[in-house]
């Protein structure tokens, strides 16, 4: 621990140093961790959380262990200080401020037994002002944070009279732990006479005459807005210069910015930048992700730079399209309603990817190298956008890079979600400054997509509560949109005009928006008549109609759909003791949330029971379900089966909303829930905690190719349709082919099938190629007995690349439900190339379903395909890429195959 030293005792050194600015983070100093009860005192480390500081003094175990999210709410049951000593700052400073950039979350701050200041916002950067309190102390300058229990802050807030509550009660949907702790970092600054320091930056660009929310002008030229604040006070007269480098560092632009404006903390300024003298800014298969360095130089009067900030941006225009449909597009058979789709640099695409939730309930744990690992999936599961759902945090500026990097479009949300919040006016401004924080930090970076309100409000929330207290909704009414539009709107327009803004996902859009007086947008919400209007969310857990495409929802893009799955056997093993290891464990159930609690009670089994036998009874309907004498076995079967039907459910929902881009529906996006887990339980996700894929992932990663052949069959009519679809921003024509074989791999004779069937598929669009009435088809023969192989081979181009390439895909449609059909042993085989560093997969004797090839724990390995089928006789290399291998290569030597088959095996 830290020695407390005489404040007065300052070295000649640090004197010296004190006549210029000083800038000290805190997580050098030694810091003290102790809680209200009194019994413990440890050493802590920031950023941090009370948690990670009491395991890593072994006060608790691994705190993701078993029931630890149970067992470990004693501990934000309780207060916790952070203390240290800022043993070796100035004296002379003529100013010295607490810079936090997160504190989590009540908390009371002292600095020499002075009381500096209590926060209550986790997302808002913090600046004390702290000169007075430190050139008053006659003692060791003492820093003690105090955190309160958020969890019992918040009931008391609650239970306050004329608090609005939503008619549900407490949920727990996730991993309970409540962590409080300073979670980002923190810093003391000091500033001698005239100096400032930036606490934050905004750099906007965008198109001349763009605003938020309407289509650009492409023809325009660039305006390059930057805006800084700072710590301490702006001398009058200052000027800023700028240059933009390359990424080779050459300078492109350089000079002054124009139309200078201060105030004594901020100060902004704008040029205008050729539109030829940048490339463009793409996501990823739309083009390079070229990227440029913007220095600004805040000048005094007499010309000396008093500060200076640099950002990487890059060009780009990002909108979301939610006009009303043309004459135009409903000639073309669009059906009449509103847009709701995104268009980079004027070209509307077809947003493919998922949810993103907090990857660790403990954000200090997250960093640039676990976000790059699990980005890269984002990629190799070619998927464009991630819609960072609100209910966590706001994303680091490490994700952004690495987003900016690899060309992953972040749609990024207000952390507000599934509730009712307060409208008095300390909150509002407390979300105004923490709106206008976040906007102004992420806004340079390309990959920023989109500013929504928050989640599930408009289309689910504000319904439920019309039904529910019909006389008092006018005024919910009236509380949400003071909000969500009177106060999130102004914090996104007045600080950019590059990204759009919408008051909640999902939602249908606006009638009309000005951005004069409030509430900005006339809402469209259930006004829908006559059209199709905005976004999708879609939940059935009814599985008998998971693959009856009728019960999907109709709109213009999809931004969650989702079923639950369990982990991995290697995921669970890592969490759960070994006698824990079966289906409906006390643990897995504990651990399970879906559905939650509906309170804090750890005795709730009714809930979770339900989402268990969803999952079950989903197995058992469509799949042969394991019996294996092995119970771990038997388990291990039992999970995966979960996934495949989970991938099989995303499957048709991908298709389906693929198709729609081809449809009247005109859908242009498909995100679904969700990307990853932050922990081990059955969840919606598509990589597990450890960073596995679960089948849906790679299934995911097939069906978001850009040319895809889809199967769509209607069980009523018996009526099966073929459709190819594109993404492509040109057209692609090409041949498919449909195959019948029975399950032994021989071809059945006397059916149509189709053979080398030419098709054109426009740009952004889907077409029909083969429609069958099955029972024609295949009459005289068992569907049990059939499967049908598709497959599709085009040629087009790529957005911006003048190359032809080829695009191939394949798939295959199952006559019946696979529980009924006559599944034959495929004889796979798996063997290793070392050398080659590939694996090589064959069906030696029959048509292979969901071809999985499973690795020992200790590492994490991703396959170029996994959970596909396979033809008798196909044979499939896949190249792999290997993380974190703790078994020094010898996992190679664990691999195994298996297909749905082993699933009608006793061992
Ligand atoms: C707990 O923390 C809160 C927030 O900092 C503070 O207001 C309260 O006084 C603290 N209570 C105790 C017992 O330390
Ligand atoms: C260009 O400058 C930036 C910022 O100063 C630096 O991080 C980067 O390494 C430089 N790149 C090259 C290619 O020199
Ligand atoms: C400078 O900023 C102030 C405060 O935001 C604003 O009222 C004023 O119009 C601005 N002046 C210029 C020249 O942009
Ligand atoms: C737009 O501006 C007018 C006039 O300032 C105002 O009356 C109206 O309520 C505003 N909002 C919308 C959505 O039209
Ligand atoms: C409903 O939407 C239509 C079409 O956009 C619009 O003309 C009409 O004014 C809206 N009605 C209401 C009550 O907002
Ligand atoms: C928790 O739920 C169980 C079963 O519903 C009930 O018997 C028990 O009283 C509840 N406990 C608390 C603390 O609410
Ligand atoms: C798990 O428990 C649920 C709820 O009791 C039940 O419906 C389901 O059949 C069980 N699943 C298995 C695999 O035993
Ligand atoms: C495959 O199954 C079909 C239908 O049962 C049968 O007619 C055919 O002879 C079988 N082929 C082989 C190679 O066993």
């Amino acid at each position: 621990m830290h020695q407390r030293q005489a404040w007065k005792v300052l070295t000649p050194v640090l004197l010296q140093i004190a006549t210029a600015q000083q800038v000290t983070d805190l997580s050098t100093y030694s810091w003290t961790l102790q809680n209200e009860v009194g019994n413990i005192s440890i050493p802590a480390r920031i950023p941090s959380y009370a948690h990670l500081d009491l395991q890593a003094n072994n006060v608790v175990g691994q705190l993701e262990y078993g029931l630890n999210d149970f067992d470990l709410r004693w501990i934000w049951m309780q207060n916790w200080t952070y203390s240290t000593v800022l043993s070796d700052l100035s004296s002379s400073a003529a100013q010295t401020y607490l810079l936090f950039q997160g504190l989590d979350t009540f908390t009371s701050i002292e600095l020499c037994g002075q009381h500096v200041a209590s926060t209550n916002n986790q997302f808002r950067q913090y600046y004390l002002d702290v000169s007075d309190i430190l050139s008053d102390c006659n003692e060791s300058p003492l820093l003690s944070i105090n955190f309160g229990s958020a969890p019992q802050i918040a009931e008391d807030i609650a239970n306050e009279p004329g608090q609005e509550m939503w008619p549900y009660g407490t949920e727990i949907p996730g991993p309970a732990y409540a962590p409080a702790g300073p979670w980002q970092p923190a810093y003391a600054v000091q500033l001698g006479q005239s100096q400032v320091h930036p606490r934050n930056v905004l750099v906007d660009i965008y198109k001349q005459g763009q605003r938020n929310n309407l289509i650009p002008d492409q023809d325009q030229p660039w305006v390059m807005n930057a805006s800084i604040d700072v710590l301490g006070t702006l001398p009058d007269g200052a000027s800023l210069s700028y240059t933009v480098k390359d990424a080779s560092n050459g300078t492109v632009v350089s000079g002054n910015l124009a139309d200078v404006n201060q105030t004594d903390s901020v100060v902004t300024g704008s040029i205008t930048i050729p539109k030829d003298s940048v490339d463009l800014w793409w996501p990823v298969g739309m083009g390079p992700q070229t990227l440029y360095y913007v220095t600004i130089d805040v000048m005094s009067a007499s010309n000396q730079a008093i500060a200076s900030v640099t950002r990487r941006v890059g060009f780009r225009t990002i909108v979301l399209n939610e006009t009303p449909v043309t004459d135009d597009q409903i000639a073309l058979g669009i059906a009449p309603g509103n847009n709701w789709h995104f268009e980079i640099n004027g070209h509307p695409f077809y947003a493919k990817g998922s949810n993103f939730i907090p990857p660790d309930v403990f954000w200090p744990r997250v960093n640039a190298s676990t976000t790059r690992t699990l980005l890269n999936s984002v990629v190799a599961g070619n998927q464009n956008m991630l819609r960072v759902w609100s209910s966590g945090a706001y994303s680091p500026d490490f994700m952004y890079d690495i987003a900016d990097e690899l060309g992953i479009l972040l749609w990024s949300e207000f952390e507000f979600g599934d509730a009712l919040y307060p409208v008095n006016p300390e909150f509002l401004s407390n979300v105004y400054e923490e709106a206008v924080y976040q906007v102004r930090r992420v806004n340079h970076h390309p990959s920023l997509a989109y500013w929504a309100g928050g989640n599930e409000l408009e289309n689910l929330e504000l319904p439920t509560a019309n039904e529910s207290d019909p006389e008092r909704f006018p005024q919910l009414l009236a509380e949400y949109e003071q909000l969500f539009l009177t106060t999130l709107f102004p914090a996104v327009f007045e600080n950019t005009r590059s990204i759009s803004y919408a008051p909640s996902s999902t939602s249908n859009g606006f009638i009309s928006l000005n951005f004069t007086d409030p509430p900005y947008f006339q809402e469209r919400y259930d006004n829908t008549t006559g059209g199709i209007y905005g976004e999708t969310d879609y939940y059935n857990y009814d599985s008998s109609v998971a693959f009856n495409t009728s019960a999907y929802p109709v709109g213009r893009f999809s931004n969650e759909f989702g079923y639950h799955s369990m982990p991995s056997l290697q995921t669970w093993r890592q969490y759960i003791p070994d006698d824990q290891l079966s289906f409906n464990s006390t643990h897995v159930i504990y651990r399970n949330r879906h559905y939650p609690p509906g309170s804090l009670n750890t005795t709730n089994y009714a809930n979770t029971s339900k989402g268990m036998g969803e999952m079950t009874l989903a197995a058992q309907r469509w799949y042969p379900t394991p019996h294996k004498s092995d119970s771990i076995a038997n388990f291990s079967a039992w999970c995966w089966t979960t996934q495949v039907f989970q991938a099989e459910y995303y499957g048709s929902q991908i298709q389906f909303y693929r198709r729609g881009s081809g449809l009247p529906q005109r859908t242009l996006g498909s995100l679904y829930w969700q990307l990853e887990d932050q922990w081990a339980a059955p969840t919606w996700a598509g990589i597990e905690v450890d960073g596995r894929w679960k089948v849906l992932h790679y299934r995911a990663r097939d069906l978001y190719q850009n040319v895809v052949v889809s199967p769509f069959f209607d069980e009523s009519t018996r009526e099966l349709e073929v459709w190819v679809t594109s993404d492509l921003w040109e057209g692609v024509s090409g041949a498919v082919d449909a195959t019948w074989y029975f399950w032994n791999g021989t071809e059945v004779t006397n059916v149509k099938g189709l053979h080398g069937q030419e098709v054109s598929v426009g740009a952004l669009n889907s077409t029909r190629v083969w429609s069958v009435d099955l029972g024609e088809e295949l009459a005289g023969y068992d569907m049990e007995d059939i499967v049908l192989r598709m497959s599709v081979s085009a040629t087009g181009r790529r957005p911006n690349n003048e190359e032809k390439t080829p695009f191939t895909h394949t798939n295959w449609f199952h006559a019946s439900r696979l529980s009924e059909a006559n599944l034959v042993d495929p004889g796979l085989e798996i063997s290793h190339d070392q050398d080659g560093q590939t694996f090589t997969v064959s069906a030696k004797s029959g048509v292979s379903a969901f071809t999985w090839i499973d690795y020992p724990a200790g590492v994490v390995v991703t396959f170029d395909d996994n959970g596909f089928w396979l033809g008798k006789g196909e044979s499939k290399r896949l190249g792999y890429n290997v993380t974190g291998d703790t078994t020094g290569g010898a996992w190679v030597q664990g691999v195994t195959v298996q297909s749905l088959w082993n699933n009608t095996l006793d061992d």
